[in-house]
């Protein structure tokens, strides 16, 4: 159950990862904000992987360490001292799952309520923490009766999943809370994925490539990406396996005219101009402005331009120049539910109203792409969700309403067989992250 080779680094650590925990949960920040903001203060990189490590895991079992914190202590600690609650959970997380020695774990844990100036914690935080070294086989197997607190995560989702899923459910719930793979795509337009390949080979980097990606590539350790053969020159992306799909299903030809409809930070713009050798018409709209600047740099990182602007999806007459389009890519706006795995902030975000704000959107939007799109084009209908509403019955609800559509069964070997429209890839399937594919077209 270990996460990573962890070593003791004291409680100035343990600090820092208490502040980037409280910012999630406390102020409701996402984990992708307030990490690399953290991480910054470490310039040893074994201190940064340890911290890391830390808020990653004890996010990813907040709710499983909220449980047995329970058991160890009957009465509510008040909102105020949520930062000495946060504690515990982190103390009880590197019992769990680390493998720092317990008691060293302990008493760096318990060193940091001095820095909290809570000298009432001390006593407090030591006792849960020795309580629970002694009586851990018995509290953990009280607290796995219930499976959202056995597989760390919200009751409303795990009913979800539970009805989605009444046969993978687990294995889904258990994918969430493993560590993802670092996925690859190698740039074509810069060289082949044998060449990147051969490249890292002689670089001493493990790397292989993923079965279901023509540019795809795993690498066997997560490690620091700037630092590899060829990223300077915009030789790779980081991009998951299931993300890689998007422009292997949509196939754009050189000179068609593209709409990628909801485009920041730009990693499946970039990979559709890639495959089609940067012969494309292709327009990346994204609603804000900040993530189009990342659009930006990244193409700019990687050699290649298009048109991009500031627009909303669901207003085309905003920026529609009424030419139609022959392919549109809609990575719809989503719960993210099927990325938790690398995201654990999103089991602690998300809640069931964003679910029906989220359909109401994705329906709007893709009502109003629809006219922007030829006879006889497609479109590709993506999410990084596992939540029937988002997909398949978001699908079946578009395809009953519209009656020039059609879907394309899609000819592939990855996914979940079972599902009839579109394609779902679980959490985990193949090493791939969570993710639905429907492929669209517009009758002639
Ligand atoms: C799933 S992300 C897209 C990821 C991107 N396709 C990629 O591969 O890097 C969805 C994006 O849609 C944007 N978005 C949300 N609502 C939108 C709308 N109405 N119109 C355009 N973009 C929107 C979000 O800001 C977000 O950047």
């Amino acid at each position: 159950m270990s996460e990573q080779p962890s070593q003791n680094s004291g409680a100035h650590t343990r600090f820092v990862a208490l502040k980037m925990c409280l910012q999630v949960v406390e102020h409701g920040r996402s984990l992708s904000q307030v990490l690399p903001e953290g991480l910054a203060q470490f310039s040893d990189k074994r201190e940064r992987s340890f911290v890391q490590n830390l808020v990653l895991g004890t996010l990813r079992w907040q709710f499983r360490l909220m449980a047995i914190r329970s058991q160890l202590l009957k009465k509510k600690l008040k909102a105020k001292d949520e930062d000495v609650n946060q504690l515990i959970l982190l103390g009880l997380f590197q019992i769990l799952h680390t493998e720092t020695a317990e008691h060293a774990a302990v008493s760096e844990t318990v060193n940091v309520t001095a820095k909290l100036k809570k000298p009432w914690a001390k006593g407090l935080v030591n006792g849960i923490l020795r309580n629970f070294m002694r009586e851990k086989d018995a509290i953990c197997a009280e607290v796995d009766l219930k499976p959202a607190q056995k597989y760390s995560h919200p009751q409303w989702f795990f009913k979800a999943m539970r009805k989605a899923y009444p046969e993978h459910w687990q294995e889904i719930l258990e994918a969430n809370n493993q560590i993802a793979p670092l996925t690859l795509r190698n740039n074509a337009l810069e060289q082949s994925r044998d060449e990147l390949l051969q490249a890292f080979a002689e670089a001493d980097i493990q790397a292989s490539e993923h079965p279901h990606c023509q540019q795809g590539i795993v690498l066997e350790q997560s490690t620091d990406i700037t630092q590899l053969p060829t990223y300077d020159e915009g030789g790779f992306s980081v991009q998951d396996a299931a993300a890689q799909q998007a422009a292997q299903i949509l196939q754009p030809q050189a000179g068609q005219k593209i709409l990628d409809a909801c485009a920041a930070p730009g990693g499946k713009t970039a990979h559709l101009l890639e495959y089609a050798n940067a012969d494309l018409d292709l327009l990346a709209l994204e609603k804000e402005p900040e993530r189009l600047d990342r659009l930006a740099e990244n193409l700019h990182r990687l050699g290649l331009e298009c048109d991009y602007r500031v627009g909303d999806a669901s207003q085309a007459s905003d920026w529609w120049d009424g030419q139609p389009f022959d392919k549109i890519l809609l990575d719809a706006p989503c719960s993210a539910t099927g990325i938790i795995r690398r995201h654990p902030d999103i089991k602690w975000h998300r809640i069931p109203e964003d679910i029906e704000e989220l359909v109401e959107i994705q329906q709007k939007i893709l009502d109003e792409l629809w006219q922007t799109l030829k006879p006889g084009g497609q479109m590709l209908y993506a999410t990084c969700s596992v939540l029937p509403q988002e997909n398949r019955e978001q699908m079946q609800a578009f395809l009953e309403r519209t009656n020039d559509a059609e879907m394309i069964p899609l000819a592939v070997d990855w996914g979940w067989q079972d599902s009839e429209i579109g394609r779902q890839i679980l959490p985990g399937q193949d090493g791939m992250d969570g993710f639905y594919y429907c492929l669209l077209q517009k009758q002639a």
